[in-house]
């Protein structure tokens, strides 16, 4: 009988990260602190940690979880924002431990089942802003539209954020998602992170702890963030996670073969390998 997949769904793919930002809290150096990451990781999420082996993997969702970290802070403390919208949420836990505006709305949008885990597990807790929690399939275009709506309706000015979903999804969902968001004009920035094809290969071909698993990436744009142009949103700053490492304190192996390496490397392939894992700022442009 074939063992049952490490990670059975795209939901599953949320313990697994929750698990690096509860190892992450419990580093004496951490970048963050998540104090319910442990409790929503789980045994599952923690059994997923230890059997992927791919440290980039942790890497990346540490700096990547940092860099949110100060760009919605900063957003929302000094640049007026009155609303954040997670898409895809997952276990995310900065509602309760980010300092934030009290009035502050902020809403999280995942798929039911991690929705009603998440709900199960947090009823005790207190959110520092005004936390909606809302279970909906973001390829259903009908539903997220509703959901955008209803959002618009009440603020002003909207940050959107998704991180560690656009990958999961094909281009085509992406594109009309990206249509969607640009369709409100209160929705006026937008953050994600993106991976381009290049480490996903080398990822997949080392990770064989995830074949046969419900997570394969679908969205590696060759063009980057110039994906989203058509659609209405441009760049308006990249922070790619490879430099983020030695910016941060955290000279890790990998940030000291990335330094090394890229000695000897041509300006262009520099930033070829600065652009291939990082985080886009995306602000409003025309629309083709
Ligand atoms: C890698 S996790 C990221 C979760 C969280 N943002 C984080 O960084 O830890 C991917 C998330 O995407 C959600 N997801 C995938 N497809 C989705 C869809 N069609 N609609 C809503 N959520 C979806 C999964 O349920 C999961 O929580």
């Amino acid at each position: 009988m074939e063992a049952e997949p490490l990670i059975r769904t795209v939901s599953d793919t949320a313990l697994w990260t929750a698990a690096y930002r509860a190892d992450e809290t419990e580093r004496p150096d951490a970048l963050f602190r998540d104090p319910l990451a442990r409790r929503l990781a789980g045994e599952r999420g923690a059994e997923i940690a230890r059997r992927v082996k791919q440290k980039a993997v942790r890497f990346a969702v540490v700096m990547r979880t940092a860099v949110f970290d100060d760009l919605i802070t900063s957003a929302v403390t000094d640049e007026g924002f009155d609303a954040v919208v997670n898409l895809a949420a997952g276990l995310d836990a900065r509602p309760y431990r980010l300092t934030l505006p009290a009035d502050l709305l902020w809403v999280e949008a995942d798929l039911p089942g991690i929705v009603e885990y998440k709900e199960a597990l947090l009823t005790q807790e207190t959110p520092r802003c005004r936390l909606e929690r809302v279970a909906v399939d973001l390829s259903d275009a009908a539903a997220r539209r509703e959901l955008f709506d209803d959002v618009a309706r009440r603020a002003r000015k909207v940050l959107v954020i998704s991180e560690g979903l656009l990958s999961y999804l094909p281009p085509e969902n992406v594109a009309a998602l990206a249509r969607d968001l640009a369709d409100q004009p209160v929705f006026a920035r937008w953050l994600t992170d993106l991976t381009g094809a290049n480490v996903v290969k080398r990822v997949r071909t080392a990770g064989h702890e995830l074949k046969g698993g419900g997570s394969p990436a679908l969205f590696t744009p060759e063009e980057g963030s110039a994906f989203f142009e058509p659609f209405g949103w441009i760049e308006a700053a990249w922070t790619g996670l490879f430099s983020e490492g030695p910016k941060r304190g955290r000279d890790s192996a990998l940030s000291r073969l990335v330094r090394f390496v890229s000695r000897f490397m041509s300006e262009e392939k520099r930033v070829e390998l600065d652009r291939s894992v990082g985080v886009a700022t995306l602000i409003r442009g025309p629309r083709a």
